[in-house]
C-alpha cells in the first residue's frame, strides 16, 4: 500500500489506512470480511462518501468469495454495509453495482468492484479539472483564498478527491493564496486529515475553528467556499458534513460563491426536498469526549447529526465530472445582476 492511496485491494484483502489515527500514526488495517469492512466504515477508519462506496464494493467481493452460491448470505452482508452510513448515496450505489453481478460468480463481482474504484479515480480527475476551469473563468481575484470544510481529498476517495482535487488543480495553476480549513467538529476531519493532505501537497493553508468561517468572510478574507457532498437532492439541496449549512448562510450574507464539488452519482433523483435526506445521527461520546478525554458530564444528552442539508437556493453551483449545475438559476442570476459577487 502506498502513502498515496487510502485503500488498496491486494487480491485477498482490503488494506485501509486507519483514518482515526491520522495524522499522528500511519496504521494499515487488513480487512478480510464484509463484517470487518462494515465495522471500519461505521467507526470512520474509512470515511468520505466515495471511499466508503469503494470499500463496501470490496466488502461484497469478500462476502461473495466466502458464501459462494449462498447469495442470501451476501445480501445480508450488503444490508449490513448499507446501514453503516445512511447519508452517503455512493455506498448504496456501490453495493448495488456489485451485488447485481452475484449471479455471474465471484470473479464478476470482483471486476465490478474494481470498476467502482476505477470510476472513482476518473471522476475525481474530471471534477478537479472542471472545477478549476470553472473557478478560474468566473472569479477575478488571484491568488484565491478558499474556505473548505471536512476532508474531500485522497483520503475521502480513491483518487485525488472532489473539492480538494479542485483545490489541488488550482494550486497547480498558482491560483491559491491559502486554504482556510475548518477543523470540523466533532471528529476533526479538517484539522487531522485535510491539513495533512494539504501539507503533503505543498499547498498553503491555515486551520481555523468552524465558528471562524463566517467571521473570516465578514473581514474579507474568503473569496470562495468550496465543499464536497454526501447526497444531493434532485432540486440541488446539498447534504454534507455538519457545519456546511452555516458556511452557506454566511457566504450568501457576504456575497461569496458557495460551490460544491461532487460526483454526478451523488445526486439522488428520488429526493425532492432537504427534509427527504436521511441524516445520520452519530454516537454521543463523539461530543462528550475529545481524544478519549471527557469534556462534558458523562450522562449529558447529546444531539449529534453528522451532516446538514444546505438548501439549493444557497448553492451557487454544483461541479460534477460532467457539468457545472446551477440548481437555482433565477436566484443566481439576481445575485450576479445585483453585483453580489465582487471578487
Ligand atoms: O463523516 P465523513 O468524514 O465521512 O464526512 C465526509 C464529508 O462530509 C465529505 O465532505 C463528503 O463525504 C464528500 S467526500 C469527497
Amino acid at each position: 500500500m502506498t502513502a498515496e492511496t487510502a485503500l488498496h485491494w491486494d487480491g485477498t484483502a482490503l488494506l485501509a489506512l486507519d483514518q482515526r489515527r491520522l495524522p499522528h500514526a500511519h496504521t494499515t488495517l487488513r480487512l478480510t470480511s464484509a463484517g470487518q469492512i462494515a465495522e471500519a466504515i461505521a467507526g470512520l477508519a474509512i470515511r468520505g462518501a466515495p471511499a466508503i462506496g469503494v470499500a463496501a464494493a470490496f466488502g461484497i467481493v469478500l462476502s461473495a468469495r466466502e458464501h459462494g452460491a449462498d447469495t442470501a448470505r451476501v445480501r445480508t452482508d450488503a444490508e449490513l454495509l448499507i446501514r453503516t452510513r445512511p447519508t452517503a448515496i455512493a455506498l448504496r450505489r456501490a453495493v448495488h453495482r456489485t451485488t447485481s453481478h452475484l449471479h455471474e460468480g465471484a470473479d464478476a463481482v470482483l471486476a465490478a468492484a474494481q470498476e467502482v474504484q476505477a470510476a472513482d479515480v476518473r471522476t475525481c480527475d474530471a471534477i478537479g479539472e472542471r472545477g478549476a476551469h470553472h473557478i478560474l473563468a468566473t472569479l477575478r481575484r488571484r491568488p484565491l483564498r478558499i474556505l473548505t470544510h471536512c476532508n474531500t481529498g485522497m483520503l475521502a476517495t480513491t483518487g485525488q478527491g472532489t473539492a480538494l482535487a479542485v483545490i489541488k488543480r488550482l494550486a497547480g495553476h498558482g491560483a491559491v493564496e491559502t486554504v482556510l480549513v475548518g477543523e470540523t467538529r466533532p471528529l476533526l476531519q479538517g484539522a487531522r486529515l485535510t491539513t495533512w493532505e494539504l501539507r503533503r501537497a505543498g499547498i498553503p493553508h491555515r486551520l481555523c475553528v468552524d465558528a471562524a468561517g463566517p467571521a473570516l468572510m465578514a473581514s474579507g478574507e474568503v473569496d470562495l467556499v468550496l465543499v464536497g457532498a454526501d447526497r444531493i437532492t434532485a432540486a440541488g439541496d446539498v447534504a454534507n458534513k455538519i457545519g456546511t449549512y452555516a458556511l452557506a448562510v454566511a457566504a450568501e450574507r457576504h456575497g461569496i460563491p458557495f460551490l460544491v464539488a461532487a460526483p454526478e452519482e451523488t445526486i439522488d433523483q428520488d429526493l425532492i426536498e432537504p427534509g427527504d435526506v436521511h441524516v445520520e445521527e452519530r454516537p454521543a461520546d463523539e461530543l462528550t469526549t475529545i481524544a478519549g478525554q471527557p469534556v462534558a458530564p458523562r450522562d449529558t444528552e447529546v444531539r449529534n447529526p453528522a451532516f446538514d442539508v444546505t438548501p439549493a437556493d444557497l448553492v451557487t453551483a454544483v461541479i460534477t465530472e460532467t457539468r457545472v449545475w446551477v440548481p437555482w438559476p433565477a436566484t443566481e442570476l439576481c445575485r450576479v445582476a445585483a453585483g453580489l459577487y465582487r471578487r
